[in-house]
């Protein structure tokens, strides 16, 4: 009987390829077998985000959870950013745990596992060219990563601490990855990076050239691929030649995620962004003017150290001139090792709450006018999930959830749909 393996992922896509990643790792050595119960596991695996403080708090309580759980021999391994961020600590509070494995290093798994308490947690660890095994939770929609790390410095932000400099995976191996995982059923490629349109920024070998508008066109040239997504784009490098690629390449779905996290330019520089409020809504009026049906997504963080009233009104003044189609909004949380952890004026609990209450009234408010006007839209879905009440859902080029009547026949197909019924998040679709 093959082994037991139970994984539990947070935090981003980025995160999510990490699994998959050890999932092969693992499958190299002996054959594993996923399952969801953790009592059933022989090995079980966190692998952690740090980007917030609260899921950092719970991680402990929810680690004693497995080691009452776990069956006997079992081990239990810490990876991830939070992996990253607190090394030996995670041992010393929780003894139980067998090894911990930081977000740039989930390629020793196999040697974490026959080293007792081994932490490996360097963010100097070069893993840009090192050849993972193939494991893909959704054969039909493919994580690739592009680049690991960021070099960015924004002062709320732990990542760069948790995944190190950013180095670009050569691009030569990208498409060998992006043909390989068409050849096995894939129909969408989703391209990762922390900083994923500053592309070509730095090489291990550094006699190679490349950037992002150059990479997605050579990935779009690839026989079989029907659609290509990436996250996360940096509104600052999104130059006239990637939005001119953007606009032009059919492949290329038309849903941008642009994190604003602050309206205010006195905010964004606090928060070391490199562009300002003039600059975000240039480029996203561009967009919307290259490119009429896209849909921008965005990421804000309210109650920033030294976010006056005002700042925060030029926030809900951007929401209202972009009109984004998704928002992912957060209360500033302070995080070690970075920047702003030192800056005065942190805003009481109490009103960063009610900012964002009151941001999210406006979100709402602003998706109720732009769902009433999608009814009787077209749009084109790729089917992935089939639900329990006769419908089967996907997601259109825009990134919308649309779900039609039908059944199993449809997974994995491509159909134009249009829109009988439009919601905030999900909506309701006929069959062209
Ligand atoms: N506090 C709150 N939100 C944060 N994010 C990153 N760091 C913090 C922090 N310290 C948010 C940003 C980022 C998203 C992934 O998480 O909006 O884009
Ligand atoms: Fe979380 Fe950021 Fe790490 Fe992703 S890179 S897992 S969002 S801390």
């Amino acid at each position: 009987m093959s082994k037991k393996l139970f994984i539990e992922t947070f935090g981003c896509a980025m995160n999510t390829r990490d699994s998959e990643h050890m999932i092969a790792e693992l499958n190299k050595e002996e054959p594993y077998e996923l399952t969801m119960d953790a009592s059933q596991a022989d090995l079980i695996l966190v692998n952690t985000c740090s980007v917030r403080e609260k899921p950092v708090q719970k991680l402990f309580s929810e680690l004693g959870q497995y080691k009452k759980q776990k069956k006997e021999g079992a081990k239990i391994g810490v990876t991830g950013c939070t992996a990253s961020h607190l090394g030996a600590q995670i041992i010393q509070k929780a003894p139980y745990v067998d090894f911990v494995l930081g977000a740039r290093n989930v390629s020793k798994l196999a040697h974490a596992l026959h080293t007792p308490k081994a932490v490996e947690i360097d963010i100097d660890y070069d893993e840009s060219q090192y050849a993972f095994g193939e494991y893909r939770s959704n054969p039909l929609k493919a994580y690739i990563n592009i680049s690991i790390g960021c070099d960015k410095q924004c002062t709320f932000c732990i990542v760069p601490h948790t995944r190190g400099d950013e180095i670009s995976i050569p691009q030569e191996l990208i498409l060998r990855e992006a043909q390989r995982a068409v050849d096995s059923g894939a129909k969408e490629l989703f391209l990762l990076g922390q900083n994923v349109n500053n592309y070509g920024r730095r090489f291990s070998d550094n006699s190679q050239k490349s950037s992002f508008t150059q990479l997605l066109r050579e990935v779009s040239r690839i026989d079989g691929v029907e659609r290509i997504r990436f996250t996360s784009p940096h509104p600052l490098h999104m130059d006239d030649a990637f939005l001119e690629e953007f606009a032009s390449n059919d492949k290329i779905c038309k849903s941008m995620h642009m994190p604003l996290q602050s309206g205010s330019t006195a905010i964004l520089h606090a928060m070391k962004r490199g562009y300002t409020q003039e600059w975000f809504l240039n480029r996203a009026k561009k967009l919307r003017q290259m490119v009429p049906n896209v849909h921008i997504s965005t990421d804000i963080i309210v109650a920033f150290p030294g976010e006056s009233l005002e700042d925060f009104e030029a926030t809900l003044d951007v929401m209202r001139e972009v009109q984004f189609e998704q928002i992912f909004s957060f209360k500033y949380s302070p995080r070690p090792h970075t920047a702003a952890i030192h800056l005065p004026n942190a805003i009481e609990e109490a009103e960063a709450s009610r900012r964002l209450t009151q941001l999210q009234a406006l979100n709402d408010e602003l998706l109720d006018t732009l769902a009433a006007k999608r009814v009787g839209n077209r749009e084109r879905v790729l089917f992935e999930e089939l639900k329990s009440d006769g419908y089967v859902q996907g997601r259109a080029d825009s990134n919308m959830l649309i779900k039609v009547k039908g059944s199993e026949e449809l997974l994995g197909t491509l159909r134009d749909v249009e829109i009988t019924q439009a919601g905030r998040v999900g909506n309701v679709a006929k069959l062209l």
